[in-house]
């Protein structure tokens, strides 16, 4: 699993909670991130050499836990490393999309995500077959900021939670997508500035499903009777920050962290193979 931090420890939780026996091997890329205002073909470069990094070390399926890689790179990565290694590859856009357009009742969606994501539209594709879907699109840049920060409660986070809310409020949303993985870490001042009649929907719990899913299709549950799983949680950037934060958001199973180095260009964008095809105009659809 990877992310541009520790925003994907949010997704990691969900899979540890319902798949106790599997092994998670977490890269948290913060040399690079955030991903949200970086150019769609740098989060794609930076996405694909985790990958090419994480199936090398052996992995039996890739979680893209982040929302910005996913509209980035999906395409791309099923080609590369399903289709090419057998590799089966689980995002975090469309289990979000799909529990939103359960939950609402009145069709009016809210997506707060990145800049990336918002400008791929890759929540719109998603929602697109659903009939009497609207979305309402924000970018909320600061959240994954404060979050990297530890800062996640205060005066802080509701003064930029009620700033960004107010356009997403004013549409008259009855459920918000939380479309970075980050988010659900301020999950409480989101909460209180939308009110408890909209309900958040975080991406977490169903793709942990998706994971199990794909799994078992494939055989590949690690059984009750294996070893105690041994985690392994990597940053590029510094490790002990990463750890602080790992096991306040992620908890016990965070053991120490490592950092993890890739060979970078001068730009310090790390540059991967020129094998992989163009850039999808939608999204496929999910596992
Ligand atoms: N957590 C990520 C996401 O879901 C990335 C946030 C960022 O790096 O800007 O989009």
């Amino acid at each position: 699993m990877f992310d541009s931090g520790v925003g994907g420890l949010t997704v990691a939780r969900s899979v540890l909670d319902q798949l106790p026996h599997e092994q998670v091997l977490y890269i948290g890329d913060t040399a690079n991130g955030p991903y949200g205002p970086r150019d769609i073909a740098e989060v794609r470069s930076l996405a694909l050499s985790i990958m090419d990094e994480l199936v090398d070390r052996g992995v039996k399926l890739l979680v893209i836990a982040c929302n910005t890689a996913s509209a980035a790179v999906l395409h791309d990565a099923r080609e590369r490393y399903t289709l090419g290694r057998g590799v089966p590859v689980i995002e975090v856009i469309h289990p979000a999309a799909r529990t939103a357009a359960r939950v609402t009742r009145n069709g009016r969606v809210g997506l707060i995500a990145t800049r990336g994501t918002v400008d791929s539209r890759a929540y719109d594709d998603a929602l697109q077959a659903v009939p009497g879907v609207e979305l309402f699109s924000q970018a909320c840049p600061r959240f994954v900021e404060l979050a990297e920060r530890g800062v996640t409660t205060g005066a802080e986070v509701l003064d930029v939670a009620e700033e960004y809310l107010a356009p997403i409020k004013a549409a008259g949303v009855d459920t918000l997508i939380l479309g970075c993985t980050h988010y659900p870490l301020l999950v409480g001042p989101i909460s209180y500035v939308m009110g408890e009649d909209v309900p958040l929907v975080t991406s977490s719990d169903e793709t942990a499903k998706d994971v199990y899913r794909a799994l078992a299709r494939k055989n590949l549950l690690r059984g009750s009777d294996a070893p105690e799983p041994r985690h392994d949680f990597r940053s590029t950037g510094d490790p002990e920050a990463f750890s602080v934060l790992a096991r306040r958001f992620l908890g016990p199973e965070v053991a120490a962290v490592e950092r993890i180095a890739f060979a970078s260009s001068e730009s310090g964008v790390r540059v991967v193979p020129s094998d992989v095809s163009p850039l999808p105009a939608t999204l496929q659809g999910s596992a």
